[in-house]
Formats: C-alpha cells, structure tokens, sequence
C-alpha cells in the first residue's frame, strides 16, 4: 500500500490491490498522488441490465459491459472526497463517463473543492450502440485540485482514437490515458487508478516513466494487469537480442 510517493528519480514501479475503491483510496496518505485518472463502472452502463438488487452485468465476450459490478451514484460522493483528499495540490484528476454521469459527477467534485474545467471528448471514430444518435463518443472530464498548467496548450480538447474490440469490457485505449498523462505530469510521478480493470492507465504511466498504483474488486482485473505491467516492464527478448547477444 503506498504511504508515500516514489522518488522522482527511481525506475516506473507499479503495485495493485484487490478491493473497493473508495475502503482502497482511504488506506492511501493524503496529498500523496501527483495524477488520478480512473474509468469507473458508473450506473448508467446497467441502465437495461438490473436484476434484483446484486448487479453482476453479463459476462459475455460480445457484451461492452460484461464481467464488472456497477458504482452506484449515490456513492459518488464518498469516492470523491477521497480522490480530493489524496491528490497533491496543483495536481489534476480525470475522469471517463458518459454524458448522464457527468450531470452526476460534475456538483459533487465541484462541492469537495475541484475547479471543473471541461468535458474533452474521446472520439472512438466508429458508431457503436444506441438508439437516438448512436454512440461515437466518451467523456473524460478534467478537474484540477489547486493550479497547475498542462504540458501542452496544443492539444485539443477532442482526442481521436479507435475503441478497443475484444478486450476487457469497457477497456481504454493506452493512448488515450498516455495525452492525459503527458499534460498533467513530469517523469517520476506518482499516478493511480482506483478502478483500473485491464490496468490501461498504469502502462500509459508507466510507458510515461510515472510510478503507479492500481485498485479494482475484480481478481481477474488484477490478474490480467499484472501480467500486462509485468510483460512491459520485462519485454520478452526478441530475435535480434538473442542474436546480439552471441
Ligand atoms: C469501466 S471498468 C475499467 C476499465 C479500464 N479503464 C480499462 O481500460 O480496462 C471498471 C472497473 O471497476 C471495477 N469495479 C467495480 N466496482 C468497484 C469498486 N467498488 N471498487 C473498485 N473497483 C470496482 C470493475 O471490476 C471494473 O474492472
């Protein structure tokens, strides 16, 4: 369990925690993290799925949200204290949601102390489920705890990038989380993600030379980031390697 932040200077390390979110963000030391960005399985995604009272959405490979129990919205509020707690001053926190939850979202970060900046939108390119519109987009909302600039005033609050077929349900693109973390951190940082599923967020920290942390209820989320983290932090040797190397 991190206490404190990793040493600016040290190689990207990452550690992961099975468990809730907001029991797991608690555990954490405040103004501890430099970056928060987190994908949390918000109520809406269950919207036509609720079976009785316990939600498991259905695991089915062809399902965008199979596998994950839901966040409900009433339990915003806890989360975001803790993210707000945390969070270093001068830091930034993202958040990816749909257009319903960010009506949610949105009064209850501004009411723990973030300053709401604006919705940047993930543009996955192709139209996916729906029936009025049909869905192209995600929404990442971008919050800031105190004052920091971003890395990069160029870049556009729109980011294009395919979605992810096949993979773990709902999983982010790497890529995506890579622009959030090239804005708003230097090497050496200290991110995490308390709903970090297939861990998409800690290789774009690591590939980004940040220290990161990552939480989720599922085991099987930790299984497949772990293997992920590790096989990126241990590359395989390829042929030219063995090669060189006789
Ligand atoms: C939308 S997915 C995250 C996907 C991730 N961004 C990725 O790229 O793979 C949400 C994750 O939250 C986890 N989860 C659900 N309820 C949770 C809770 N109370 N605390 C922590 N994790 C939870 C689910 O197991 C699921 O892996």
């Amino acid at each position: 369990m991190p206490r404190i932040a990793p040493h600016p200077t040290a190689p990207p390390t990452f550690q992961l925690h099975q468990g809730d979110a907001v029991t797991w963000l608690r555990s954490i030391s405040e103004s501890s993290v430099d970056l928060i960005i987190t994908d949390p399985p918000y109520e809406s995604l269950e919207k036509h799925r609720r079976i009785g009272t316990t939600t498991r959405l259905k695991n089915s490979k062809s399902s965008s949200n199979a596998w994950f129990q839901i966040f409900p919205n009433d339990r915003f509020e806890d989360l975001l204290i803790e993210v707000y707690r945390v969070l270093k001053n001068n830091r930034h926190f993202y958040l990816f949601c749909d257009a319903e939850t960010m009506f949610v979202v949105k009064p209850i970060a501004e009411s723990v102390g973030f300053k709401f900046w604006k919705p940047i939108v993930w543009d996955k390119k192709k139209i996916g489920m729906g029936y009025h519109y049909r869905s192209r987009y995600e929404m990442i909302l971008f919050f800031e705890k105190g004052k920091r600039k971003l890395n990069d005033l160029a870049i556009p609050d729109i980011i294009e990038c395919p979605r992810i077929f096949r993979g773990y349900p709902t999983e982010k693109p790497v890529s995506v989380s890579e622009i959030l973390i090239h804005q708003s951190t230097q090497p050496g940082e200290y991110i995490i993600d308390p709903f970090m599923g297939s861990g998409s967020v800690g290789i774009a920290a690591l590939q980004q030379g940040c220290h990161f942390s990552g939480n989720d209820l599922s085991a099987e989320a930790i299984d497949i980031s772990k293997t992920r983290m590790h096989a990126f932090l241990n590359p395989e040797p390829t042929l030219l390697d063995l090669i060189t190397e006789h």
